[in-house]
């Protein structure tokens, strides 16, 4: 008899498996009575939402040591926080980070709530994220659903019909295997099966804790689940993005409207992005094709920038100058850091 999926198992293998996170009390300490930081739990969450943790990790140490908690984050400058953010994408987060950090001071004392409920009142926290604070900070009865436990419990119970069709049918499997101890420790747990153990290719099911328990593994079929209905191809865009060059080493960038792709980050200035862009050069000059094909992907479509770069003596009608000494490409998200990285080499100083 194959046996029922325990969550016990599961939380012994987290005892001597567990990842080692900055944000993470690991089992043994909590186990201890170690509490953890609903500040760094919260802000980890956030910034793993789309992001691996391998990406979050230096994000993290860098946000948690510029901000070590929540009062400080809501003093903080809105274009430093975007600055630190850049690279990580996805920048509304960095958005509502803000728009949170400044809540929780200005309307619950400095302290996070500790409820699923009262957490999804707060900017930028969701079912996923609220789910994670409550459980992983609280222990609350919360079930956190994201890509690594859909795929663990489509496995477990051998769910052949594809993602996303098949999403409240895995959360209600999640949440009927949670238990009611110990939750965060046991949702962090899952999801490391999932990131170790359960992986979407070549899953290691001689290691699992759960193997026994396992519907796909006993029929074969674990590396074929989950099924997935096929992905929309995405359309391409095309753009037009002029870098601007002083000779005294100045560069003229613009902070992007709050609103839209990129909201809030500094950036070159640009056409649209679209089939057929306008141009719209920011100032009149003696414009270079770099003959270099900037290529990106956002969620929703791919993008190609054709970049053009001048040297000016004169004031643009458009965006700000800043001075090189006090310019760091790493302020940049990633697309535009990538038209840096072509740019620069035709923008040299004598
Ligand atoms: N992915 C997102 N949050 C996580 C957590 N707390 N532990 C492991 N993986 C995660």
């Amino acid at each position: 008899m194959r046996e029922t999926p325990d969550p016990q198992t599961l939380l012994s293998w987290y005892d001597d498996h567990a990842r080692a996170m900055p944000w993470r009390v690991p089992p043994a300490d909590k186990q201890a009575g170690v509490a953890p930081d609903p500040y760094r739990v919260w802000l980890s969450e956030i910034m793993l939402q789309q992001t691996t943790v391998a990406a979050v990790r230096g994000y993290f140490i860098k946000f948690t040591t510029l901000w070590p908690n929540v009062r400080a984050l809501a003093a903080a400058e809105d274009a430093d926080v975007m600055a630190a953010w850049a690279g990580l994408g996805y920048y509304a987060r960095a958005r509502n980070l803000l728009k949170c950090a400044r809540a929780v001071v200005a309307d619950h004392g400095g302290q996070f709530p500790d409820t699923v409920e009262a957490l999804q009142t707060l900017p930028g926290i969701g079912p996923y994220t609220s789910a994670a604070i409550a459980s992983i900070a609280f222990d609350r009865q919360a079930t956190v659903v994201d890509g690594n436990v859909e795929r663990v419990m489509s496995r477990l119970y051998a769910v052949e019909v594809p993602l996303p069709t098949s999403k409240p049918e895995l959360t209600a499997l999640a949440t009927g295997l949670t238990p009611d101890a110990r939750q965060g420790d046991y949702n962090q747990a899952v999801m490391d099966l999932g990131a170790t153990i359960c992986t979407p290719k070549s899953p290691a099911c001689g290691i699992c804790p759960w193997m026994d328990a396992c519907q796909a593994r006993a029929q074969g079929i674990a590396a074929e689940l989950p099924k997935k209905l096929p992905k929309k191809q995405k359309p391409t865009r095309l753009g037009i993005v002029y870098v601007l060059r002083r000779r005294d080493g100045a560069w003229l960038l613009e902070t992007r409207p709050e609103k839209g792709l990129l909201g809030g980050m500094l950036g070159w200035p640009g056409s649209d992005w679209s089939d057929a862009p306008a141009p719209a050069p920011p100032a009149t000059a003696d414009w270079q094709d770099t003959g270099v094909e900037v290529r990106h992907t956002f969620t929703h479509f791919h993008l190609k920038l054709q970049v053009l770069t001048a040297f000016t003596a004169l004031q643009p009608d458009r965006g700000h100058f800043i001075a090189h000494d006090r310019f760091s490409p790493a302020d940049l998200p990633t697309v535009m850091r990538k038209v840096y990285d072509v740019a620069s080499p035709a923008l040299a100083l004598d």
